[in-house]
């Protein structure tokens, strides 16, 4: 199979589109009884409403801006115009707006009768600590819109110092057995930004696997997509929703499917990461960015990396993933962001007995992965290494090639740590179900706590105590059904 870079794909597409648009305006010349498809569908304006609203950081060359992102049935470019956001810090009516239609990305693949549109606003220059109202439409038919949602921009990385920064994690999600972890993740944003005592900055990070559309009949594939993202319709226009790739995002897995579908397509064109549109990266699959005191870097424990679970994709554009990781992390300046936090789908730590023997060593996938990635981790000092794919929850002791950093075994309040703690996130609630607890071997050496009865959600909060004048970070994970706190650890470091 032949996959190319999302640029190329995009561009291939844009072409048909193109030809596409010159045969009906050929036709539409020639014969006026013609009966043009993407006219009769005109008149079902559904089809053309923005739905699935969300948002996304950008890189930070530019931390005041946002991607807004949303998804239709059907486009049609002479008609509707280009995707536009209109959007208001005072204005809750939208009545007075800002319009953004400069910069925009329109997104299509396969058959679009199947797939739709992916649509990606860029929202530059926008004033930090700030409650926007903001719509999606298009530029020639403003009465085709979404609702009006709201979000609230980050503090000026300038004062990150005196704020919290706080991070809603979990992975593998989809919309089977999701329900608690989804209404946790809303009642947490919305009572968070109701409190006046909080600030701004607040996200969620999906570590991989998010819909589960590939678990169902190849059909399904792109349904299942959409009711998950409708699913997440109170979340995912009100704060950034960052996302990693897993092995669900592949594409179906189970017949009848096209083949348009598979090699990470739907996940490169319904998401914009930061490097979506970077001439270096050019796709979702890695990607990194800061926030407050953290930098986040977002690895693909997919494909690109010597052995890789998925060999015959390569979305190596002009950076390799492990050189443009080493490269990243070697840059990243620690007086600004002091912690580096690095996610990403499947674990190199995980006690259940197929990612690691009885005496505690590393054993397949997480093998390769170990072998790919943890000699960089360790290199670059990063703080936590956070992952789903296991649907539990469990954190290590600060560990290195299965060695428990010398004094650190099983506490929750770490000083000064030279090797990295690794959690895995994964239990946001799918199809697959929980992994049973007689899966774990207990006790491995490495490891601290493992939780396995309840779905769960991580909230990951980093700030500085400056009656200390420590940097710090906290980590806390609670149960979805009783929303009961079952971990919770805490790392500082010398200012
Ligand atoms: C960040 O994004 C901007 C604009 O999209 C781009 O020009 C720049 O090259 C990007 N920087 C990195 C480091 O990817
Ligand atoms: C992505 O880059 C293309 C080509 O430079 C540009 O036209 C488009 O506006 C960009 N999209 C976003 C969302 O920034
Ligand atoms: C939207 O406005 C256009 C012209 O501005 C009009 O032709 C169309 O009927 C309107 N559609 C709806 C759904 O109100
Ligand atoms: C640990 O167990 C694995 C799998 O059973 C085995 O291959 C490996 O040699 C053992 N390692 C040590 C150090 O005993
Ligand atoms: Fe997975």
């Amino acid at each position: 199979m032949i996959s190319l870079p999302p640029k190329q794909w995009w561009w291939s597409s844009s072409l048909i589109l193109i030809l596409l648009t010159i045969i009906l305006i050929a036709a539409e010349h020639t014969s006026r009884v013609i009966a043009l498809p993407i006219k009769t569908t005109i008149t079902t304006t559904t089809d053309f409403t923005p739905t699935q609203v969300h948002l996304a950081f950008t890189n930070s060359t530019h931390p005041n801006a946002l991607v807004i992102s949303f998804h239709t049935k059907n486009y049609n470019k002479e008609w509707l115009g280009m995707p536009i956001v209109k959007y208001s810090a005072m204005d809750s009516t939208l009545s007075h707006h800002y319009e953004q239609s400069a910069e925009s990305s329109v997104f299509q693949y396969g058959n679009t009768q199947v797939t739709g549109y992916d649509f990606h606003v860029w929202i530059p220059n926008l004033k930090f600590s700030t409650k926007y109202y903001y719509q999606c439409t298009f530029s020639q038919m403003q009465n085709i819109s979404s609702e009006i949602y709201n979000f609230y921009t980050k503090t000026d990385p300038k004062q990150a110092q005196h704020e919290v920064h706080t991070v809603i994690m979990y992975g593998d999600q989809g919309t089977t057995n999701s329900k608690n972890v989804i209404a946790r993740t809303t009642e947490y944003i919305h009572s968070y930004f109701g409190n006046k005592e909080n600030n701004n900055n607040l996200f969620v990070y999906h570590l991989g696997d998010i819909s589960y559309a590939d678990d169902f009949a190849g059909v399904q594939y792109q349904p299942i997509w959409n009711q998950y993202m409708d699913m997440m319709a109170n979340i995912m226009p009100y704060v950034p929703y960052m996302v990693c790739v897993g092995n669900h995002e592949n594409g179906p897995q189970n017949k009848p499917y096209d083949d348009f579908e598979r090699g990470f397509m739907a996940y490169n064109h319904r998401f914009f990461m930061p490097g979506r549109n970077s001439s270096l990266i050019g796709h979702n699959m890695w990607h990194s960015f800061e926030n407050g005191l953290v930098t986040f870097v977002a690895i693909d424990t997919e494909t690109n990396f010597p052995h890789s679970f998925f060999p015959q994709f390569n979305f190596q554009n002009k950076i390799d993933q492990l050189e443009w990781l080493s490269d990243t992390l070697s840059k990243i300046d620690r007086k600004k962001t002091p912690w580096v936090v690095v996610v990403g789908h499947r674990p190199i730590y995980s006690s259940q007995y197929i990612f690691s023997a009885a005496n505690g060593s590393i054993i397949g996938e997480s093998k390769i992965l170990q072998q790919a990635f943890e000699d960089i981790l360790y290199k670059y000092q990063v703080d936590i290494a956070m992952f789903g794919h296991v649907h539990s929850y469990e954190r290590t002791n600060p560990v290195y090639r299965t060695q428990v950093e010398p004094g650190t075994a099983n506490s929750n309040h770490f000083h000064n740590l030279r090797y990295t703690i690794h959690i895995v996130n994964g239990a946001g609630g799918n199809t697959e179900g929980l992994t049973p607890g007689k899966d774990f071997y207990l006790g491995q050496s490495w490891a601290s706590k493992i939780f396995y009865q309840d779905e769960g959600y991580g909230i990951l909060k980093s700030r500085f105590d400056s009656n200390l004048n420590v940097y710090s970070l906290e980590f806390n994970y609670y149960a979805a059904k009783t929303n009961e706190l079952v971990d919770s650890f805490t790392v500082t470091k010398n200012a």
